[in-house]
């Protein structure tokens, strides 16, 4: 369920787009919410797009290599799709069973002379071990490219976490904490790297006039932006309703020993409320237990990427792939009550 402003402050944001018939290519709408969002975040710069999976495809071409990219096995299609879409390769890191971010202990022994990015994943909002991440990437001279999709509102060490990496990209689709309905975003401090992405959002043009970058359309429009800076106005609201939901689920989960929960590791955005079963049989039961009331958790993420062999060879991942067969997350949005919290927990504490 998404977050949405109410109907009427959209409506007055869109008048602009009618009064100027402008409604695409980097328009004052689109130019304004880069700007809010920055503020808001308090960081310097973001290149607005027009989804997630884009944001990250921007990143990587805005680095100009190809070879193999250092990945998560636990994430979403969208991590991998985007690597392969810009020629490159995903290597696979098994994840740390507790955050289900990325074992950074692990990446090192996977890279070789090709490397040339580690792609992180901060999984349901949980900020990954940055520091150790950092540390192996600056070793080595790779950049860090942070798909920090789940991550809005998330800090580490008292700054905003899409600071850190080389970029930093985030996704605005209407299950995201702020949302644009569709939409992303790409930060980066490094100058040059900006402007690169912004020209590369627009097909690769220099000044309207010559080609200097191998481009695409990955513009957002000035609707999307409308609504982006209404919902961005109910964003802190949208995320303390969510950590107080998630508080409870975990209050009141926590009374079966059986059940696990994700390690939060500095901060969290408390976006997902992932529930970590003993078995897939258990999680299974759960599930047609809280369809048969209408209540539809996410198998989320399943299966492991590593396992799509449509796409990419298979390399076990034994970690990844033990989570993702065992892992639930409960339904978590501005929409619901405590009440229904409470019955839902109540309902996987009796189905077990
Ligand atoms: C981890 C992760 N990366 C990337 C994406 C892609 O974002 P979008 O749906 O905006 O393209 C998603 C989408 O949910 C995601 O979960």
């Amino acid at each position: 369920m998404p977050t949405l402003a109410p109907l009427e402050e959209v409506n007055e944001i869109m008048k602009g787009i009618w009064e100027s018939g402008i409604m695409t290519h980097n328009g004052p709408l689109v130019q304004r919410f880069e700007r809010e969002v920055c503020e808001h975040l308090g960081v310097p710069k973001m290149v607005a797009c027009s989804n997630g999976t884009i944001a990250l495809q921007m990143a990587i071409k805005a680095l100009g290599k190809t070879g193999e990219i250092i990945t998560t096995p636990f994430t979403f299609i969208a991590t991998i799709s985007s690597i392969m879409w810009e020629h490159c390769t995903p290597v696979f890191v098994d994840i740390d069973p507790e955050t289900l971010n990325i074992d950074p202990k692990k990446i090192e022994e996977r890279i070789t002379c090709h490397t040339v990015a580690i792609m992180p994943v901060h999984v349901f909002g949980n900020a990954c071990q940055i520091d150790e991440i950092d540390a192996v990437a600056k070793a080595h001279n790779i950049p860090v490219i942070y798909d920090a999709a789940h991550a809005v509102g998330v800090k580490y060490k008292g700054k905003c976490i899409m600071e850190y990496g080389d970029l930093s990209c985030t996704s605005f689709h209407a299950t995201k904490m702020l949302n644009t309905a569709e939409g992303g975003g790409v930060f980066t401090l490094n100058e040059e790297l900006d402007e690169r992405l912004r020209r590369i959002r627009f097909f690769g043009f220099e000044n309207h006039a010559d080609i200097v970058e191998d481009g695409f359309n990955g513009k957002m429009t000035e609707v999307h932006a409308a609504l982006g800076l209404a919902n961005l106005r109910y964003l802190d609201k949208a995320l303390a309703d969510r950590k107080e939901k998630y508080a409870l689920y975990k209050e009141m989960l926590s009374e079966n020993p059986e059940i696990g929960f994700q390690k939060i590791t500095t901060d969290c955005n408390y976006s997902y409320f992932p529930v970590i079963f003993r078995d897939e049989e258990t999680m299974l039961k759960v599930t047609a237990a809280l369809n048969a009331e209408n209540v539809y958790p996410r198998r989320y993420f399943y299966p492991s990427v590593n396992t799509f062999t449509k796409i990419v060879p298979y390399i076990p991942m034994p970690m990844s792939e033990d989570i993702a067969s065992r892992v639930l997350c409960l339904p978590l949005h501005v929409r619901m009550t405590m009440q229904n919290v409470e019955e839902i927990a109540r309902l996987v504490l009796k189905t077990i």
